[in-house]
């Protein structure tokens, strides 16, 4: 049973949830928080007598010797030479800290507990409390601390503060994975055999980043596999620039670190303030790779998801950003014209079903027109498309990347009569209407920018340095977030609007806040605070508007960011072949639900590769539907083939977007791609296989599936042939002979017998 037990006597906690054990003691006369155990469900006297069998004596040799010791929340001060969790500097200079835990309290809420353990300066106001929370239905353990300066005079500088410090449990070795890339080649999944020394994966561009995820998984002696082994995973749930460590000891301690980025950024906390860090997830799983995934995926449909989160004590979930009641969206969206997004495409039992979106990006690129838009959705409702997206160019001035961002108003000439008609066409013809906006950037060739110079980063006597031609607006002003919050409620509030692609097409330079001298570099911190109350309060004044995280592709997809949106934008690079990598490693560490994958045209218009319409539906049928390409140029047959493909789709989205993903086979190891998913109750399976044909290397005549009752048997929702389970998994289904690409969507269905 999931929840937090305490043995008094030796101040010992042990963490359950359904899978996995955590166990840490407060020793209040060292006074510090050790780490115990983290992985295989142990019981609390097993907790406790972790604790007496690793016990340190004071003052003893090991202690002196602080790295070797695992703590829960490492001070800096003292001996302690490896990456701490707090460092501040007191008034008076002095720079170390030494505390006490001071209490603790446990909080019960539906499914959900949460400690917290207080500590306080022997000495000077600083007080932190360390948070956990567990939940009754994952074996994801959210962390995170909140450190207050309580005194009435002078201020406390805060040089680095993290959410967690994960300890590791003693191993000849560690294998890390994480996820790197860049723009158009987001998550690619690399790995690393750990030595003493750090890896330290961050972002300094103030955003998440296309180069790195917030991410890792480790395991012991590298011995995980997709189906088997032990993996730790973390994750963070930040959008700004953050860091995480892995660091190993002299002594080959691991412990995994991180936060904040701390590059360029102390925080000055001032008498009676406060800083809340983010959480900061990790997860245990004795499955694997897959195991570990599927444990990621059901946590964020379960909690993370805007849609699925609910109430809690999480500093970067806030309350206002969750339970959005089902009823109310249902009731409003009935109200509106033919709203596709209607209780058809709902489950009752979680999270709304993604529609099937249009984007008329690279259909139309910034030659957007009320009439070209028109006849794009008209196109896509034949096809049985559910919610149409008019991406960039509609606004005043934008021709090119050039000029208009900043001035957020329908551009007249494209569209004489405001974007009420396009909307009323758009809903005439059954779908849902979204709009996209880039609203923390200005082009310099614009009327904000010449009415705010001030307004962007910059630092004075400095090149503003221009990225596709834009500055990125100073968020963390608050006269820039309420502009960018009246602007998008000013949108939302006149236009039926359904959906909003929230775009940010270059990372922060310049951070410079000349206005601001007291402490310029909270700049950081404040950019994403801001983005996360901007967000937060457009969706408690709009709660029937869904939103898209797209930054240039994938370069904002983080817990935090996930638990205030619908869906990401996975890549920019929509070439089929490309994106089964890319997709593949989104997997590692997000759910398909958020993944929004596009069918383009062919040739791919940034690869230049030509691909059959079935393939390239087939992998963008792996995530959350949309179509991007230019309709008006497909043929008759290519629409009707996208008609059926479409309809297919809606079939077996379910399966796909709320099922457990098991990655079959990688490209990255053959010709050979696949991925299943199997429907929470076991009832439907769905298989996806792709194959690039390479010279020399024999081609698999047969997929073996996972994940099924071997004594069941299961019919072929279009062959109609019924087999075993066993069958299935151990001899597998044919697949088709591969000349060069092909694909296979295979869809089963359990039958009594
Ligand atoms: C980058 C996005 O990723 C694209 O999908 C598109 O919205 C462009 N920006 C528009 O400028």
């Amino acid at each position: 049973m999931a929840g937090i037990e305490l043995d008094e006597s030796s101040q010992t906690f042990l963490l359950t949830t359904p899978a996995s054990s955590y166990a840490l003691s407060c020793d209040q006369e060292a006074s510090i928080l050790r780490h115990l155990h983290w992985g295989a469900p142990i019981d609390l006297e097993s907790a406790v007598a972790i604790g007496r069998a690793s016990d340190v004596p004071l003052g003893g040799e090991r202690l002196t010797w602080g790295s070797e010791l695992p703590l829960e929340y490492v001070p800096w001060g003292g001996q302690r030479y490896d990456e701490p969790s707090l460092k501040v500097d007191f008034p008076d200079a002095t720079r170390g800290i030494e505390w006490r835990v001071s209490g603790h309290s446990v909080k019960a809420f539906e499914g959900t507990w949460t400690l917290g353990i207080e500590l306080r300066d022997t000495h000077y106001p600083l007080w932190v409390d360390v948070f956990y929370r567990i939940f009754d239905d994952a074996d994801v353990i959210e962390r995170w601390a909140r450190v207050r300066n309580v005194g009435d005079e002078g201020a406390i500088v805060v040089r680095q503060a993290h959410s967690a410090n994960w300890c590791l449990r003693l191993e000849p070795g560690w294998r890390a994975r994480y996820l790197q890339g860049g723009w158009g080649s987001e998550n690619q999944l690399s790995e690393v055999l750990l030595q003493p020394g750090k890896v330290v994966i961050e972002s300094r561009r103030g955003t998440t980043s296309h180069e790195c995820a917030p991410w890792f998984s480790l395991d012991p002696n590298a011995q995980a596999n997709e189906t088997t082994g032990e993996v730790f995973s973390g994750s963070l749930a930040w959008s700004g620039s953050w860091k995480i460590v892995l660091e190993t000891t002299p002594g080959r301690r691991l412990h995994a670190c991180g936060g904040l980025n701390d590059f360029d950024a102390p925080i000055v906390l001032e008498p009676h303030a406060e800083l809340v860090l983010p959480v900061f997830a990790g997860l245990y799983s004795s499955e694997g790779f897959g195991g570990a995934s599927r444990a990621w995926h059901h946590y964020q449909l379960r909690h993370v998801l805007w849609h699925a989160a609910r109430d809690g004590a999480s500093p970067s979930f806030p309350s206002s950003a969750l339970g959005r009641p089902d009823a109310a969206r249902t009731r409003s969206r009935a109200s509106r014209p033919a709203g596709a997004m209607s209780s058809a495409t709902k489950s009752p039992d979680g999270p709304a079903l993604r529609p099937v979106l249009y984007n008329s990006w690279e259909a139309t690129w910034f030659a957007v027109s009320e009439a070209g838009q028109a006849h794009l959705a008209e196109l896509a409702a034949e096809m049985g498309i559910e919610l149409f997206v008019v991406d960039d160019g509609w606004f005043t001035g934008r021709r090119n990347d050039h000029a208009g961002l900043g001035d957020w108003f329908v551009d007249k000439e494209k569209f004489p009569e405001g974007l009420g008609a396009l909307i009323s066409k758009v809903n005439g013809v059954g779908m849902a209407f979204g709009l996209w906006v880039e609203p923390e950037m200005v082009n310099p060739d614009s009327a904000l920018y010449r009415a705010h110079p001030d307004w962007v980063l910059h630092f004075a006597h400095r090149t503003r340095t221009q990225r596709r031609n834009q500055l990125v607006l100073n968020l963390a002003r608050d006269d820039v977030a309420d502009f960018v919050f009246t602007t998008l409620d000013r949108l939302l509030s006149e236009y039926a609007i359904d959906f909003v692609k929230w775009d940010m097409n270059r990372h922060l330079s310049e951070p410079g806040w000349p206005d601001e001298r007291q402490n310029p570099e909270r700049v950081w911190l404040d950019y994403t605070r801001n983005l996360y109350t901007v967000l937060d309060r457009l969706r408690a004044a709009h709660p029937n508007v869904d939103f898209e995280s797209c930054s240039g592709g994938g370069g904002r997809v983080d817990l935090g960011m996930l638990a205030r949106v619908e869906q990401v934008w996975t890549s920019d690079n929509t070439d089929a072949l490309d994106r089964i990598l890319i997709q593949e490693g989104f997997s590692q560490a997000w759910t398909t639900q958020a993944m929004m994958a596009w069918v383009t045209d062919s040739p791919n218009p940034m690869t230049k590769r030509r691909l059959p319409l079935r393939f390239r539906f087939h992998v963008a049928m792996a995530g959350s539907l949309g179509i991007g390409g230019n309709l008006a140029e497909w043929s008759d047959e290519e629409r009707a083939e996208a008609r059926e493909l479409v309809e297919t789709y809606k079939a077996i989205r379910p399966t796909v977007q709320f099922g457990h993903l098991y990655r079959l086979a990688s490209i990255e190891k053959g010709p050979l791609a696949a991925r299943e998913y199997v429907s929470a109750d076991g009832r439907f399976v769905v298989a996806f296989a792709y194959s690039v044909a390479k010279p020399l290397r024999p081609w698999p005549s047969r997929l073996r599936l996972a994940a099924l009752d071997p004594a069941a048997s299961y019919r072929n929702l279009d062959s109609g042939a019924i087999e075993r389970g066993a069958v299935l998994m151990q001899l597998g289904v044919d697949l088709p002979n591969a000349l060069d690409v092909s694909s296979m969507l295979v869809r089963l269905e359990r039958v009594e017998t």
